[in-house]
């Protein structure tokens, strides 16, 4: 294994107080506790209130996973927000995050990679820190789905959740840090995940509102069969990249989708079960936000500790996926 150059130094999270369960759903749609669990694996997620957008609920997993850093927001040299949810088109949540944090010295700008968003962001981190460019980055994931989720739609209303999670990235100091990254895209999917209404294409109109076109539509059985292809390669390269074999991964850290999905890829990637972090089934599909929100959970839980080598991997709309390779 290679010297990693850039380590995470502190992870932080938050999540909305508000637990949706699947029963909740049985009364507003055709749809069972039953069906949800043996499809998805989903059993609750978190719904944010009607107050909370994405750049105050990153404030709470930030400060957090600052303090765990040991630095302060005036020296954060870059923020970027992940998210797919953004408070508005115009500006930039992370730049609504910079002020709320007054990280008065910080470049700001939001990413867009779906579900696949924090593992760019570690990679965008990466490459600004090896290249000298920034000391400390903020990388958030976070979504506020429920506002892009059609709740009269059973194929999708029941997958998602909100939430946020948060790390800061930095140089590395002896052994721990990122030992690979691997990114990749294919918009010719686009199609089977998008919001067909609301943007440049088709902006929004009482047409656009009547045919709840400014709504997430999803070809759930095509998305599930690419997602697997894709989670698989992900995984192979970035093992490839670091230069190890899946034995010697103690923590899988799949993007939270769907447990089928997250099991085929643990299949694949020759890793067994008690290596595998889930949290589908209290936080549902939270997209950008799930790997850190995952990451978080597997610390507050004794699982993730000092040294661990861990295996991130994501797939999402776009299509994009990514994979890392951490040493904790
Ligand atoms: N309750 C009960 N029945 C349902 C529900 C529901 N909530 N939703 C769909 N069904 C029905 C369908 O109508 C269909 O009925 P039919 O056979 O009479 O037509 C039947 O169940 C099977 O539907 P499928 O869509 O084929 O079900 P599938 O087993 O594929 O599960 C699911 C659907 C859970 C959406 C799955 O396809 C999946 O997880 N896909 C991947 C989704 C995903 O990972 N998205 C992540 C990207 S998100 C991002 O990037 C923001």
């Amino acid at each position: 294994m290679q010297r990693p150059i850039v380590a995470i130094d502190g992870l932080g999270v938050y999540l909305p107080a508000a637990v949706v369960t699947n029963h909740d759903f049985e009364t507003r749609l055709e749809t069972s506790d039953q069906w949800i669990v043996e499809r998805t694996g989903i059993r609750e997620r978190r719904w944010a209130s009607a107050d909370e957008t994405v750049a105050t609920m990153a404030r709470g997993a930030a400060e957090q996973a600052m303090s765990r850093a040991g630095i302060t927001a005036q020296q954060l040299d870059a923020i970027i927000v992940a998210t797919a949810t953004p408070d508005r088109l115009l500006p930039s949540t992370a730049c609504y995050l910079q002020a709320l944090l007054g990280a008065d010295r910080a470049a700001a700008f939001d990413l867009s990679a779906a579900c696949s968003g924090f593992i760019y962001g570690l990679t965008v981190a990466e490459g600004m820190i090896s290249a000298g460019q920034a000391a400390h980055v903020l990388v958030v994931g976070g979504e506020k789905l429920t506002n892009i989720t059609d709740m009269t739609d059973r194929a999708t209303a029941i997958l998602f959740g909100d939430g946020v999670g948060a790390v800061v990235v930095s140089k590395a100091r002896g052994n721990r840090g990122i030992l690979s990254t691997f990114i990749k895209s294919d918009g010719r999917l686009a199609p089977l995940l998008n919001i067909p209404g609301g943007g440049v294409i088709d902006p929004i109109s009482e047409k656009v509102v009547r045919e709840r076109s400014h709504y997430m539509k999803m070809a759930g059985r095509e998305v599930f069969k690419h997602a697997v292809l894709t989670m698989a390669e992900a995984c192979d390269e970035a093992l490839r990249r670091a230069g190890i074999e899946a034995k010697d991964i103690d923590l899988l850290v799949p993007h939270q989708a769907n447990i089928r999905i997250i099991d085929a890829t643990a299949r694949h990637a020759g890793i067994p079960e008690e290596k595998v972090v889930v949290t589908v089934d209290r936080y549902g599909n939270t997209s950008a936000a799930s790997i850190p929100m995952a990451l978080a959970d597997a610390e507050q839980s004794g699982r993730l500790t000092p040294g661990k080598v861990v295996l991130l991997v994501a797939f999402g709309a776009g299509f994009t996926w990514g994979s890392a390779v951490i040493r904790w």
